[in-house]
């Protein structure tokens, strides 16, 4: 079994610990593993509809098998669901299965349920413990790591959550196997973030490997994008400074996202767009050194069907604009010098559109 270990000392100098496992087939040992961190007597597994058919039986078996009292939330899929409604469901079915502050929740599925299941866990009872078994390939190597949870308001994206690290992230690559591929793709975005930030031999492996992804092994490369963003968290948890590293291919990726309209570009689409702009951007303000740099990032985007360029139809000054109308004219930006050597530097937003 691959683990990674997460140690975090948050602000009030508590420790966070916490193992990330990463094996085939891991989600029928859930019980097992649950029943080493569970305090009190009961589980509420929060999944969604598509996943629920695949998977949540599976846990929910495991759990029942370790005499855990479980019981299933299923929520609709999809991001237009992660809002305060859809949280008060959760409430209800925790309230209705009676879990106390000594249960868990358990967050079965991609990044919507987990950041939903994550900020209901944050908040019942003033916090009660989660388990994250992610089930998309963003949710394994992004969102289940980190501890952000939260859920959209109509003004925007994320703007209500909280800070709430799960007490175990279980990864069974076997589950990402039922993932369309257009939404594997996209998650392999940030695999390859996470490679060009950090580590040139992860870039290597997903270039030697990407005309056959089969030969790619996803074990290797879960744990290593885990191992990664777990280092990033550890040093910078409440995103002051190296966390904002991972915000690369972001400014630029949220605008094109919001301005292409709900649901026409997948995240990990959008943030590859966003990478080969700001290296574009880099080099012309002679940040980025490395000159091979924009070109070896086009080819392994496009060897996973990913966009590198902004749609013709989207005009980026008025989508740039509109998406940060509230915030200041200077923002953090992600540039990389070169691979593995990221550097956040201000810019003002006029300067990054008029390129
Ligand atoms: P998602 O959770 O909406 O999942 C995408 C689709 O795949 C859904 O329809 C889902 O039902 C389906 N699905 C999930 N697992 C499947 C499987 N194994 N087989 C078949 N279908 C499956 O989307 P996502 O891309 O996983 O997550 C996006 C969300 O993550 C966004 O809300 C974003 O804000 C959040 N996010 C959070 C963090 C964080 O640090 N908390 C980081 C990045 C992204
Ligand atoms: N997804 C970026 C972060 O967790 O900080």
């Amino acid at each position: 079994m691959n683990r990674v270990e997460v140690k975090i000392n948050n602000d009030s100098n508590n420790l966070i610990n916490y193992d990330i496992l990463v094996e085939k087939g891991i989600i029928s040992k859930t019980g097992e593993l649950v029943k080493n961190i569970l305090k009190g007597t009961r589980a509420l597994i929060v999944t969604d509809d598509i996943v629920a058919k695949l998977y949540a039986d599976t846990v929910k078996e495991s759990l029942e098998k370790e005499n855990i009292i479980t019981s299933v939330c299923v929520l609709e899929n999809g991001e237009a669901n992660k809002n305060i409604e859809t949280i008060s469901n959760i409430y209800s079915h925790l309230a209705k299965n009676e879990l106390s502050r000594k249960d868990i929740i358990i967050a079965l599925g991609g990044g919507v349920v987990g950041d939903m299941a994550g900020y209901a866990a944050a908040t019942w009872m003033r916090g009660i413990d989660f388990v994250q078994i992610p089930t998309t390939l963003l949710a394994c190597v992004d969102s289940s790591v980190g501890g952000k949870t939260g859920i959209n308001i109509k003004e925007g994206k994320n703007l209500v959550g909280a800070f709430h690290s799960p007490k175990l992230v279980i990864i069974d690559s076997n589950t990402l196997l039922s993932l369309p591929k257009r939404e594997f793709n996209s998650g392999m975005a940030e695999v390859i973030k996470h490679a060009l930030l950090f580590d040139d031999a992860l870039l290597e492996l997903i270039e030697a490997n990407c005309n056959n992804n089969s030969n790619l092994d996803m074990d290797f490369v879960l744990k290593r994008n885990c191992e990664l963003k777990a280092r990033i968290v550890e040093i910078d948890y409440k995103e002051q400074k190296e966390r904002m590293f991972l915000n690369f291919g972001h400014t630029i990726g949220h605008s094109v996202e919001n301005a292409a309209g709900y649901g026409v570009l997948f995240h990990g689409e959008a943030v590859a767009i966003g990478m080969v702009y700001a290296i574009e951007y880099g080099i012309k303000k002679g940040i980025t050194k490395d000159k091979n740099l924009l070109e070896r990032t086009k080819k392994i985007l496009s060897k996973f069907s990913l966009p590198i360029s902004v749609p013709e139809n989207i005009n980026l000054k008025d989508a740039v604009k509109l998406d940060k109308k509230r915030s200041d004219d200077k923002i953090n930006f992600v540039f990389l010098e070169s691979i593995a050597k990221p550097y956040v530097d201000k810019v003002n937003i006029e300067d990054i559109i008029n390129e």
